[in-house]
């Protein structure tokens, strides 16, 4: 088995998701600048990812501030942690790590330098610890809804390699594997990434569950043909309302989904519940290179000067959205007070 991330002696250590499947090669980060050119990069990427790297980098970055005092050390490490937060716009997860982490530092203000750093190490493998044990629970609740003998189809990767390990909507595929149900996943490539031909298939592979690569464009075709029971995907972000920004293609499918009749679930930390945000249309929508459109591989598909766009992820209107497995429960519409509950918020 592979490891996403681990932090250990002063180094995090992260698969280069850039390279997978064809070489499995591993990147060292000793620096919080580092830690965040691998977020941009996609050397490591999916929203619990990012927040759980990001965590790292900043205990990274605490580490190699010399102050004395806190109101010596404090500015310099937001000063870090504002230019880490500017890494990649759209899964919250960013923005959520890097806020606990300034919280515990600011509430342990008066411990002293040496034992505040060590206590940003341990909430970063804190983060670490309780991802995983957040996807198995999801595991869990979201392995009910997953029927023995079913097909289902993913886009992106939001497996291990999204998290710090086990997977959201992976993990839910998983846990129904290890319940004993049989279970097949389509896996729509995921153009332009390809996240699902790299990745999703590569660790499905690893793990022997059975595993269908298709085009994005082929769902349709397989819905049509009763060979999709239900659809699982990740998020990035869920705006209060259950609007879900997840990877540019995720839409298409759940259009396709409910024009069939096809459940479609989204599998996703509490942790990427975007709550100040009453719907998806405020969520930020990351604009990456038209290169990773307009090659593939290294190679020119595109006539060079043809003007591409690149929008990295769309959003998905809750009403197309059957229900979101969180590690609290699962949430059913209408969301803004099932989301709410599950977050402790009512
Ligand atoms: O651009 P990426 O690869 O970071 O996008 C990832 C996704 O869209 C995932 O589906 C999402 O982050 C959920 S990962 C558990």
């Amino acid at each position: 088995m592979f490891k996403t991330i681990e932090y250990v002696d002063g180094v995090v250590r992260m698969i280069d998701q850039t390279k997978l499947p064809l070489e499995k090669l591993y990147v060292d980060c000793r620096t919080v600048e580092e830690v965040g050119r691998a977020i941009k990069t996609m050397v490591i990427r999916g929203a619990p990812a990012i927040g759980v790297a990001a965590a790292m980098g900043i205990s990274l970055a605490a580490e190699s501030i010399q102050a004395d005092d806190f109101g010596a050390f404090y500015p310099l490490l937001e000063e870090r942690c504002a230019e880490l937060g500017k890494s990649r716009p759209t899964a919250v997860n960013l923005a959520w790590a890097i806020d606990r982490m300034k919280r515990v530092a600011k509430d342990h203000k008066g411990m002293g330098i040496a034992s505040l750093k060590d206590r940003l190490k341990r909430e970063a493998l804190a983060i670490y610890e309780e991802d995983i044990a957040a996807n198995r629970a999801m595991g869990e609740f979201g392995q009910a809804l997953v029927p023995d003998g079913s097909a289902a189809l993913t886009h992106c990767n939001a497996g291990a390699l999204a998290t710090a390990g086990f997977g959201t909507a992976l993990g839910v595929i998983r846990a129904a594997v290890n319940a004993g149900k049989r279970v097949r996943v389509l896996a729509n490539e995921t153009r332009p990434f390809l996240q699902g031909a790299r990745l999703t298939v590569w660790e499905l592979k690893e793990d022997g569950i059975p595993v269908k690569l298709i085009t994005d464009n082929m769902c349709g075709f397989f819905m049509k043909k009763k060979q999709i029971d239900l659809v699982v995907v990740g998020a990035d972000r869920i705006a209060a309302n259950g609007d879900v920004a997840n990877k540019i293609g995720t839409y298409m499918v759940a259009v396709m989904a409910r024009e069939h009749d096809i459940p479609f679930y989204v599998a996703a930390p509490i942790s990427t519940l975007d709550l100040s945000l009453p719907t998806g249309d405020e969520i930020p929508i990351e604009e990456r290179s038209p290169d990773e459109v307009a090659f593939i591989n290294n190679k020119r598909i595109a006539p060079e000067g043809v003007e591409v766009a690149h929008p990295a992820f769309d959003v998905t209107p809750n009403r197309l959205v059957s229900a979101i497995i969180t590690e609290k429960g699962i949430a059913l519409p209408p969301y803004a007070e099932s989301l709410a509950r599950l977050a402790g918020k009512k």
